[in-house]
């Protein structure tokens, strides 16, 4: 299968889930030894979900200079710290607690706080990263992806990180990094897999502006049971 332009989106077709998270892990090994190589760091946003997790677990074996590696969260959910759900307890067992990141350089969103709180506490932080190198996404079934989810408020707000009220998919409140930080990555991947989320591949590829949509310049990696007969 060759790679896509298909109205703008680039589009990596990848045979099943597991090839999806195949070329994310060749991506990101790829990406920390450029940005290493240029600028002695890799900053590098997870994503949530259970998508990523694959990939992550690929990583464990990867040649990268981990003690440069910085680790960023696309979002979190505003749940104790170490409950099974946060997204950071999922990259801690898949990857995290494997390879030797200093724990100060594992950004975590303290969602613990609360929407309000923990997205100031974390635009701080960003305020101080010029750009990530790498962002990782995944795609909800209703075209979301980090926190930012269809009719939110939080889909209009400006800021670096975002808090999240009343989001459809559990917990209701969440932390986002906002429209800023993920159109101004170096390299964005979105990586689409499942039936379950061909619906919302192909309303995007019809036009509508889901709000991963609005995620400028990413390439997406999609598997062919989320592309249904429309990418071969
Ligand atoms: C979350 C994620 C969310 C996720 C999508 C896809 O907190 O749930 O950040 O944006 O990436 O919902 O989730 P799956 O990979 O589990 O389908």
């Amino acid at each position: 299968m060759t790679d896509q332009a298909c109205d703008g989106m680039i589009i990596h077709p990848c045979v099943d889930a597991d090839a999806v998270a195949q070329f994310a892990a060749t991506a990101v090994i790829e990406a920390a030894g450029a940005a290493i190589a240029a600028r002695g760091v890799f900053h590098w946003a997870l994503a949530g979900g259970t998508t990523p997790k694959r990939c992550y677990e690929l990583l464990r074996e990867a040649d990268i200079d981990w003690p440069k590696v910085h680790i960023w969260f696309g979002d979190e959910r505003c749940l104790p710290v170490g409950d099974a759900e946060r997204n950071d307890l999922m990259a801690d067992k898949a990857l995290l607690n494997h390879v030797p990141i200093p724990p100060m350089q594992i950004h975590r969103m303290d969602a613990e706080l609360g929407p309000e709180v923990a997205a100031k506490q974390y635009e701080a932080l960003l305020a101080a990263v010029p750009v990530m190198d790498l962002i990782l996404l995944g795609m909800g079934e209703d075209g979301h992806t980090a926190s930012l989810f269809p009719g939110n408020p939080a889909l209009e707000d400006q800021r670096l990180a975002v808090p999240v009220y009343n989001s459809p998919k559990p917990p209701l409140e969440r932390v986002s990094m906002g429209y800023a930080v993920l159109n101004a990555a170096r390299r964005c991947l979105i990586m689409v897999a499942g039936a379950g989320k061909a619906d919302a591949i192909s309303r995007i590829q019809n036009g509508t502006r889901l709000p991963v949509a609005r995620v400028q310049g990413c390439e997406w990696l999609i598997d062919r049971e989320a592309a249904g007969n429309r990418i071969v």
